[in-house]
């Protein structure tokens, strides 16, 4: 697939500078990134802070001598896979509804058949405002896509709805409408992502430092090359991904028991970092600081791959297991292969690197034929990498 590109209006609203933010996302999720930035947004955040994050020359002036002379409105629009504006102001929405076209970035909107997806900002109000949902129906009916806004304090310390949606969430929203195919289209796939929480009592517990951000960038490929994704999550702070299923869980037990249910899936991807033991017992009542006892007694979690991998009618043709090592990955990784039973192991070095939480990762696919080493990628990538090799091997 080839790199996506963003043509990001950055409207003028005190949310500007979460645009910012969301262009950090995009780029470490492998999207070329362009910006334009209205008066009233140059007011919020400077064209030199855009410019940095993005690599590129950023928009501003509609009469700019230099950019105009190539006809700089069209060239951006066309050269887009999508036209992202946040925040989207409701004067911009106005001028986008009504087809004004008065200055780069609403010349930019009207001079295009690209797709555009707004992420509103603007005081309740604004928001509620007829002429706003006006403008809003009118948009939709014209085939613009939206996210948010979210419900919540704002700048001007009321409360409602009319904040700019979370950065992560945007990204969402872009993810889910570029870079598209239907290599997977009618597969399904079952992923599991993140920790497992495992209670002591009813504020304890036993869990890892899983981020689950692997396991969700994998869910994100697969969604957009068609495939039906469950995944299986436990507690992380990220949004669920554009058009995926998600099941939350706490426990190994209940994770084993959600993908159970979400069988059967021709695809089964076992990212979750799921705590190989819990406490026999946990208790009913907060445990009381001053107890005498000491120890945790623990009793072994069901291997949840495992149980996948086994033999039987409603066993996925595809089962991949991942296999975080500090050390002798190789074989230590191999060893798992075979004694989960599973088809693919992605190894992966947790030894230091801050792999977890963080957002790279360096990977060996092992497989009964022999090992893959993929160099140092996003999570993102190697995401993307693994859809493409999952499509090709399912035909
Ligand atoms: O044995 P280890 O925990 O290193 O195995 C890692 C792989 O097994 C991962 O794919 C993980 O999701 C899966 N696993 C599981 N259930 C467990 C333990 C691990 O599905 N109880």
């Amino acid at each position: 697939m080839a790199v996506p590109k963003v043509l990001l209006i950055v409207g003028g609203g005190v949310a500007a500078y979460k645009a910012l933010e969301l262009v950090r996302l995009m780029r470490k999720d492998g999207m070329e990134v362009r910006a334009i930035l209205t008066e009233g947004g140059s007011h919020f955040v400077t064209p030199l802070s855009l410019a940095s994050l993005t690599e590129n020359p950023v928009g501003g002036d509609l009469f700019d001598l230099t950019a105009e002379q190539e006809m700089g409105h069209i060239v951006q629009s066309r050269w887009a896979d999508l036209i992202v504006v946040a925040p989207a102001t409701a004067d911009l929405m106005a001028k986008a509804a009504n087809g004004l076209a008065n200055d780069l970035a609403s010349t930019t909107l009207l001079a295009t058949d690209t797709p555009v997806l707004m992420a509103p900002a603007m005081n309740v109000r604004m928001w509620t405002h007829p002429a706003t949902q006006r403008n809003l129906a009118q948009l939709k009916a014209d085939g613009v896509a939206f996210v948010g806004p979210d419900e919540g304090e704002m700048a001007c310390g009321e409360f409602g709805e009319g904040r700019l949606a979370e950065p992560p969430v945007i990204l969402n929203a872009i993810r889910a409408r570029i870079g598209r195919d239907d290599s997977l289209k009618g597969r399904h796939i079952l992923i599991t992502a993140g920790p497992t929480e495992e209670p002591l009592d009813p504020v304890r517990f036993l869990s890892n430092r899983s981020s689950g951000k692997q396991g969700y960038a994998i869910a994100s490929a697969l969604e957009r090359r068609g495939a039906t994704v469950t995944l299986i999550s436990g507690p992380t702070a990220l949004p669920a991904p554009a058009g995926v299923t998600r099941v939350q869980i706490g426990t190994a037990e209940e994770m084993l028991a959600a993908c159970k249910a979400a069988l059967p899936a021709q695809v089964a991807i076992m990212t979750a970092a799921v705590a190989d033991w819990r406490p026999a017992e946990a208790a009913p009542e907060k445990l009381k600081d001053k107890a005498t006892r000491t120890t945790i007694e623990l009793v072994a979690n069901p291997d949840i791959l495992a149980q996948l991998a086994k033999d039987g009618p409603d066993r996925p043709a595809l089962v991949i297991g991942f296999a975080a090592e500090t050390e002798k990955l190789i074989e230590h990784a191999r060893g798992k292969l075979a004694k989960k039973g599973c088809d693919w192991i992605v190894a992966n070095d947790v030894g230091g690197t801050g792999v977890m939480g963080g957002d790279a990762n360096t990977v060996t696919l092992i497989d009964a034929d022999g090992e893959e080493a993929w160099p140092r990628l996003s999570k993102a990538e190697v995401a993307e990498r693994l859809a493409e090799r999952i499509a090709k091997t399912l035909g």
